[in-house]
């Protein structure tokens, strides 16, 4: 069964996913690749009272959309928090992966093999950003919607325990293509030395990576998306254990067929992901590499109470401060998923 889900990966990867009507998940074989890297990683021109003055209470707006929508799916919130990392990975946190196609582009961000059929929550977007719209026109922009609704989705899927302040004051971009989605993202059977490249393209560090990684807390993935671990490899030291393996396996009945990333606390935003490192029980490669000599340490300090949540607050901004524009080289979209 498994097997079937690779080669029906592997037809989707090669008849491409530009036809926007492929599956979602990762597709075999991968390209091998060479992550870019970001021109400007550090942002001096975000800061935290970047609103006060022109658009005051915008922040409590995003806040109040988030809460309703992860009240009404607390899934849309691990959306969220995703979204801002795809975001920021890909042209920086500009908001590129908010782009639908146009005549003129017929394949954006979000339809790029990393993003399509799985990332959700544009809706949510489009709905605070309407509001914001309503309230200052033209004032807000989707980068900073995006960047505070990661935020605030990892406040209320904490049950409020990871609460931080977002600096603010990124532009839109107006280039999205769905062809840098996959030199960028890292897949998700990223060893080790792919895992830590591709962070550090983006002046991310071995433990900011561990840090983030632990944002498979919460949600969900497509069972193609780890159809490299299924069936078990028993001679693979980072397989997963074996009744974890059959658990997923009959979970997984069909390529669209989707499981939770953390199958103890799948809805609640803590370090229980890390725990299940260890333990092998967690979906993907790159999850069971952290296992490997050179990040173990990290794992296991994530166990100490408090210190994952405190890591995470930091690595979050400072995620969200990479490659950021400015009024320079981007704009204040009208509508997020559209350039002016
Ligand atoms: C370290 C490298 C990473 C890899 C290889 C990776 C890969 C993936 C994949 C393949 C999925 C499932 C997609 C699907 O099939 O539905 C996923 C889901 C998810 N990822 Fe990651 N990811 C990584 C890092 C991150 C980071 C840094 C964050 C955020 C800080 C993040 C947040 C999430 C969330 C919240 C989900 C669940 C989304 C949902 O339920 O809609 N991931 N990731
Ligand atoms: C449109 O797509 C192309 C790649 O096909 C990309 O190079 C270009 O930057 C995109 N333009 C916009 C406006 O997003
Ligand atoms: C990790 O993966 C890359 C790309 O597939 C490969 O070139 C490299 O040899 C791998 N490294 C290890 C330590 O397995
Ligand atoms: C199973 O894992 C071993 C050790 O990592 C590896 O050499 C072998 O190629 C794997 N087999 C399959 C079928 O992936």
């Amino acid at each position: 069964m498994a097997s079937k889900l690779a080669t029906l990966a592997l037809l989707v990867a090669l008849l491409g996913c530009v036809a926007h009507t492929c599956q979602a998940g990762y597709g075999f074989p991968y390209p091998s690749s060479a992550p870019k890297k970001s021109s400007s990683p550090a942002a001096p021109t975000l800061n935290y009272a970047h609103y006060y003055r022109t658009c005051k209470g915008a922040e409590k707006i995003v806040r109040d959309v988030v809460q309703e929508e992860i009240k009404r799916n607390r899934g849309i919130g691990a959306g969220l928090i995703r979204l801002f990392f795809h975001d920021c990975f890909v042209q920086g946190c500009d908001a590129s992966v908010l782009l639908d196609k146009t005549p003129a582009n017929e394949s954006t961000e979000k339809f790029g093999l990393p993003n399509i059929g799985s990332l959700r929550g544009f809706e949510v977007i489009d709905k605070i950003k309407k509001k914001l719209e309503a309230k200052c026109k033209g004032v807000v922009s989707c980068a900073d919607i995006v960047a505070f609704a990661g935020r605030d989705a990892t406040y209320f899927l904490s049950n409020k325990k990871v609460y931080f302040e977002m600096p603010a004051g990124r532009y839109d971009g107006r280039i999205s293509s769905a062809s840098e989605t996959l030199f960028n993202l890292p897949p998700p059977f990223a060893n080790i030395t792919v895992l830590e490249a591709t962070f550090a393209a983006k002046g991310l560090n071995l433990d900011e990576m561990v840090t983030l990684s632990g944002a498979h807390t919460v949600g969900i993935s497509h069972c193609s998306s780890f159809g490299d671990r299924l069936p078990r490899n028993a001679s693979d030291p980072m397989a997963m254990n074996p009744r974890f393996a059959s658990s997923v396996t009959r979970k997984c009945k069909s390529a669209s067929s989707t499981v939770d990333q953390d199958f103890k606390t799948p809805n609640k935003l803590d370090n229980q992901y890390y725990k299940n490192v260890l333990n092998h029980e967690v979906l993907f490669t790159s999850d069971a590499a952290l296992e490997s000599s050179k990040t173990k340490r990290l794992v296991k300090q994530n166990l100490i109470p408090n210190m994952w949540e405190t890591k995470f607050k930091q690595a979050m901004r400072k995620m969200g401060s990479i490659a950021v524009k400015t009024k320079a080289n981007g704009e204040i979209r009208r509508n997020c998923r559209l350039i002016n």
